[in-house]
Parts: C-alpha cells; sequence; structure tokens
C-alpha cells in the first residue's frame, strides 16, 4: 500500500493507480498543460477542479524537496506549493516503484519554452531576466541556495507589463539562516551558466531574437543581479546633514516591491557621518498594500497599476479626503468588479483578473489616444474583449481551460505536452505581446534600473 504524506491531505487523490509508473498513467485522469523540461517523468493530474503536477522521484529526494517547498512557502518566496508525496509503491508484480512528489500546478504560469515558442521581443527577455534576478535575490534573502537554477526550473507569470518568476525544482536546494558571499555567488555562477546554455539553445532553434547575444544575456543577469543585492542589503554612508537621503532609500526600495522591515541607522559620535544598511527587507511592497486595502491578492506590479488606477480614481472622483480604505471600496465596486464581471465565463480563464484588469488599462489608453477622448471603462473592457482577450491563444494554464487529453489539439506526444502542439507552427501571434510595446505605449518603469531611480531621487 502506498504511503501519503501532506500537510492537508485530499482524499480524491487515494483512488489514483499508484500502482502504475507515472508514465503509464491512463490519460482520462491526465491533463496537457505546458510544462518545461525534466529529466524525470512529471504529468499533471486532475482530480475535481484541482490540477496536480506529479513528478516521479526517489523517495529521499521527494521529501527533501517537499520539506524544502513547505519552508519556502512557511517563508512566502515565491515558490510552487508542495501537496504530499506519495511512497512505497509497488507494480502489479510487487516490484518497488519510484516516489511521486505531488505540487499544486500554478495557474497562469508559463514554462518559458511556451513563452518563446510564440517569439518573444527583445523587451520580453529583459522583463523575463528582470524577474529571474527578483526571485534570486528574494531566495538568496531567505538564506536558499538553490543549487540548480536554470530556466527549466521557473515558472512564469504575467505581471502587468512584467513578469513574476517562480521557483518550481527545488531539488537541489538548501535552507539556511544566511547565506554567505560565497555561496550566493556560486549560485549566480551556476545561474549563468544554465541560462547561457538555455539561451544558446534558443537561439539555435531560432525562437530568440537574431540581435540578442546569449553571452551579453548572461552578463545582463549578474549587472542586475549584484546591483538589486546592493540596493537591498548595501551600507550607505553620508554626511549627517542629509537627513533625507535616509527616507530616498526606504523609497527606493519600495519602488522596487520591497518593504523595509528593519534598518540599522549609526550616527558617528558627533553625528557628522550617518551610516544606514538595511537589515530585513521583505517583498511584496505594493501586493501587499493592496490586498490590506481591497482584499485582492495580485502579483507585484499588478498591485502597482491597481493602486495607481486607485489614486487616479480618488482624484477624477472627489475622494482625495475620504479615508483611503472607504475609497478604495468605492474602486472595487464601480472600477475593478465592473470589469472582471464583464469578461464572458468561456474568456474568463485566459487571464487572472488583475491582469484583465491592467490590459483593459492599456486597451483604454490606446483607444482614448486613437479617437481624441475619453474613453470610459465599460467601453473599453468591450473592445478589448472583443479586439484582444477573444483573439488571444489558449496558453492552457488555468484549470478552467482545461480539458481532458484527447479533446484538445493535437500534440506532438500526447503525454509530454512539453513538446508542443502538432500544429505549433501557425501559433497566433499573442496580440497583448505585440500590442505591449507598440511605439507610444505607456510602459511601467524599468523597475530593476537602479540607476534611473537614483537618478529620479535625486542621487
Ligand atoms: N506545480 C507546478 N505547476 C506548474 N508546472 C509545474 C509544476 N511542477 C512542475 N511543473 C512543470 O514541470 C517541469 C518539470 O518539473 P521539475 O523541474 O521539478 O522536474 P525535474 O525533472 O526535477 O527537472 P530537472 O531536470 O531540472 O531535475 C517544470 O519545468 C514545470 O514546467
Ligand atoms: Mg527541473
Amino acid at each position: 500500500m502506498p504511503r501519503f504524506l501532506a500537510a492537508q491531505p485530499d482524499a480524491r487523490l487515494i483512488p489514483l493507480p499508484w500502482h502504475l509508473p507515472l508514465e503509464q498513467w491512463p490519460n482520462d485522469v491526465l491533463v496537457a498543460l505546458p510544462r518545461g523540461i525534466s529529466r524525470h517523468v512529471v504529468r499533471f493530474i486532475q482530480v475535481g477542479s484541482e490540477v496536480f503536477a506529479a513528478k516521479e522521484v526517489l523517495e529521499g529526494s521527494a521529501m527533501h524537496e517537499y520539506r524544502m517547498l513547505t519552508d519556502l512557502n512557511r517563508l512566502r518566496a515565491p515558490a510552487v506549493e508542495p501537496s504530499g508525496v506519495v511512497s512505497g509503491r509497488v507494480d502489479a508484480h510487487g516490484s518497488p516503484l519510484d516516489s511521486i512528489l505531488l505540487t499544486r500546478h500554478l495557474q497562469f504560469s508559463l514554462p518559458y519554452r511556451s513563452l518563446f515558442s510564440t517569439g518573444v521581443r527583445r523587451e520580453t527577455v529583459s522583463r523575463l531576466i528582470d524577474a529571474m534576478v527578483v526571485l534570486l535575490a528574494r531566495l538568496h534573502l531567505t538564506g536558499f541556495l538553490w543549487g540548480d537554477v536554470s530556466l527549466s526550473n521557473i515558472l512564469f507569470r504575467r505581471d502587468a507589463g512584467e513578469f513574476a518568476a517562480y521557483l518550481v525544482d527545488a531539488e537541489t536546494g538548501e535552507l539556511h539562516d544566511t547565506l554567505s558571499d560565497g555561496q550566493r555567488l556560486h549560485d549566480l555562477d551556476i545561474a549563468v551558466v544554465n541560462l547561457f546554455g538555455e539561451f544558446s539553445d534558443l537561439k539555435e532553434g531560432r525562437m530568440l531574437d537574431e540581435q540578442l547575444d546569449p553571452l551579453a544575456l548572461v552578463k545582463q543577469i549578474e549587472t542586475r543581479y549584484h546591483d538589486l543585492w546592493q540596493e537591498l542589503t548595501g551600507v550607505e554612508e553620508f554626511a549627517g546633514s542629509e537627513l533625507s537621503r535616509i527616507e530616498s532609500r526606504v523609497r527606493r526600495l519600495n519602488t522596487l516591491g520591497f518593504d523595509v522591515a528593519e534598518l540599522d541607522i549609526q550616527t558617528s559620535p558627533t553625528g557628522e557621518t550617518i551610516r544606514i544598511q538595511p537589515k530585513v527587507v521583505d517583498a511584496g511592497h505594493h501586493s501587499r498594500r493592496l490586498l490590506r486595502l481591497t482584499g485582492l491578492d495580485t502579483e507585484e506590479n499588478q498591485a502597482r497599476r491597481l493602486l495607481n488606477d486607485l489614486d487616479t480614481y480618488r482624484a477624477q472622483n472627489n475622494l482625495s479626503h475620504t479615508e483611503e480604505s472607504v475609497a478604495a471600496h468605492q474602486w472595487l465596486m464601480n472600477a475593478f468588479e465592473p470589469v472582471v464581471t464583464a469578461i464572458p465565463p468561456d474568456l474568463a480563464g485566459k487571464r487572472e483578473p488583475a491582469q484583465i484588469f491592467h490590459e483593459v488599462l492599456d486597451y483604454r489608453w490606446y483607444q482614448s489616444q486613437r479617437e481624441r477622448r475619453e474613453v470610459p471603462l465599460t467601453e473599453a473592457v468591450q473592445g478589448y474583449i472583443r479586439d484582444v482577450l477573444s483573439a488571444l491563444p489558449d496558453e492552457v494554464i488555468s484549470s478552467e481551460m482545461i480539458s481532458p487529453l484527447g479533446e484538445q489539439r493535437q500534440l506532438v506526444n500526447p503525454l509530454d505536452p512539453s513538446q508542443g502542439f502538432v500544429d505549433d507552427q501557425d501559433m497566433p501571434v499573442d496580440p497583448w505581446e505585440a500590442e505591449a510595446y507598440a511605439p507610444g505605449t505607456e510602459v511601467l518603469p524599468d523597475h530593476l534600473d537602479i540607476d534611473a531611480l537614483r537618478r529620479r531621487a535625486g542621487r
């Protein structure tokens, strides 16, 4: 009898055919969702409306990864959520089978190959790199040494005009109280070697913009990582007359999406020099604020965009003196909800609600520019549904979008969706991708450009 280890067991998993090697599981319990390249057999299992990723691995590895993922989730690091380990499996002849690690399928996530298969622009690659750098820095802040940083071990979710990256493979990870510089740099070295290889493969497969050079891309990762780490943890020293620099540092960190929980401030005996260093920084500055005000749980840049819209809403509706939480409630009822409820149910699975709202704001901006008038949100959402949402390729990323294997477009290999669809060559262009960087687009500031932040803050 197999043994189930889980914090919150799901009884519906018990009757599944655990006596079969994962490769031989029947189609009716599997679903085809995009998946990255992996050494182990990985399949997506559907029970009810839940989808789990199942990975067949040695028991020791499965247990280790389960614990690592549990710790990372407890520390609120961006990682897939573990659901359990099934061990002690035997086949019909009594021969032992490897254990299975179960994680919750990360909704609306995309492995990099699905992103690249439709062709990505140069700016998009830059955004993916920023997302990876933030992920690595956040993991290092929590004391997590990854040991296997690579594109295949990361999942991306759309986050307004940016991307948010999640760790998907923690098999080689170690959790420490803090990491030494040597440990962090070792992780970064691994990232550079792996990513260079993966970017080179993409280039060979003509999936990377001709003008992008894999070596320059990994150099960009190194530079951005060092800049971000310095900003998050570095010591800053200045004259006692420049006290506003304390505030500037905190603001810059907020703009990068971090809150400073502890700032160490030391003054020289005579108060001539001041030395500051952030000791504890937490990611999610904007998403926490939006959650507190509206109850919406979103990615960081989506939150930033929604909070900006909330500010505009307050200004336009004379709510500047109304308490923020009251104004936020009105915005939720009169701006956000009407857009989300206007989306026909059959299209709702294509994007998360916060992402839809962000894209509708972009759409309205375009339309207003084109027609030289203030287009109301309720009108823009109809245009967005017609021109953008209905035309989006099915990314098959959320449970609303999936159907059992076999009822979908024909896969090259039905049991290995990462190989893509037979008619992949004719993949439609993602109009959001195409629109997002058209000339004159209102794009979010390049939030990891720390020099630009300093310039803006006057330092
Ligand atoms: N919870 C999840 N949600 C969405 N996708 C997932 C999830 N778990 C795994 N995947 C997909 O399956 C792929 C393979 O998973 P994973 O990297 O854990 O396998 P692996 O065999 O350990 O990889 P490696 O070859 O790096 O050792 C991932 O790239 C990802 O696309
Ligand atoms: Mg992997």
